[in-house]
């Protein structure tokens, strides 16, 4: 997949996405990003960028023709590549997007190409964004200083579902959000640390056991610590029955 990031700070996300494991899966070519500095699509010889908002008000904005000039370069250059007409999904990483999710990183995991579009200061000329943004996403209900941080983000978050990414098959599939609850703990080596006891049924060696607890254990923490998520999640006849048993408990603590 293709990540194109059209910014004012290419090297705060080709250092931030190069490290790690979208900068393995990146040597390795499963994933590549590209990071085109808007600036260089300035159109006066000062390379601003940036300039007074019409009727007023405090701050600047970003200028339509470097955003569209750099967007256009980054189109033609996938359609020069694929040979296909159609147009590439144009991410706005905004706080007046909707609020980017797992299963909006599965959707964008299934382009071939998409372009993230950074803004900074107040904003950017909303008839550039008319033009060229497809989806206005969101990373969350607070406001940072520009797109660069959400781009990352979603990058992140879509690269390690493509196959190969991550080492393990399962365990992108299988983490927290799997039928759309909170993944179960996870304990490793030693057995007793600070006094604490690993779970002893996991070392029973009983797996069907361990499937159950593990189960219970995603309910119960779903429940206390995101019980919005319990609406939507994917539940079996037996995950009710214990949900059932657990929220009796807590009446009954109460
Ligand atoms: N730009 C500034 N704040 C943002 C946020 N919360 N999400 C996406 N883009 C942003």
């Amino acid at each position: 997949m293709h990540f194109h990031i059209l910014t004012l700070f290419p090297e705060m996300v080709l250092n931030g996405l190069g490290t790690s494991i979208t900068g393995r899966a990146m040597a390795n070519n499963l994933l590549s990003v590209e990071a085109v500095n808007i600036r260089d699509y300035a159109n006066n010889k000062h390379n601003r960028v940036d300039d007074y908002p019409y009727g007023g008000g405090a701050g600047m904005l970003m200028q339509a023709e470097p955003v569209y000039g750099a967007y256009r370069a980054v189109e033609d250059s996938i359609q020069e590549r694929t040979g296909k007409e159609g147009r590439t999904r144009v991410v706005y990483l905004s706080p007046q997007g909707g609020t980017f999710s797992q299963s909006m990183a599965e959707e964008f995991a299934k382009e071939e190409d998409l372009i993230l579009l950074c803004g900074h200061y107040e904003g950017i000329d909303e008839r550039v964004l008319e033009e060229i943004v497809t989806d206005y996403v969101s990373i969350g209900d607070y406001v940072l200083t520009g797109g660069e941080l959400p781009a990352m983000v979603i990058v992140d978050a879509v690269s390690r579902l493509i196959p190969g990414v991550l080492h393990n098959d399962t365990s992108a599939e299988f983490e927290s959000f799997q039928d759309n609850l909170l993944e179960y703990p996870h304990y490793t080596r030693p057995e007793i640390w600070h006094d604490k006891q690993v779970p002893p049924i996991l070392l029973s060696g009983h797996h069907a056991n361990v499937e159950k607890w593990r189960r219970e254990q995603s309910l119960k923490r779903t429940l206390e610590r995101r019980p919005d998520l319990i609406e939507t999640a994917i539940l079996s006849k037996e995950d009710e029955k214990y949900l059932k048993k657990l929220k009796k408990g807590l009446h009954e603590s109460e």
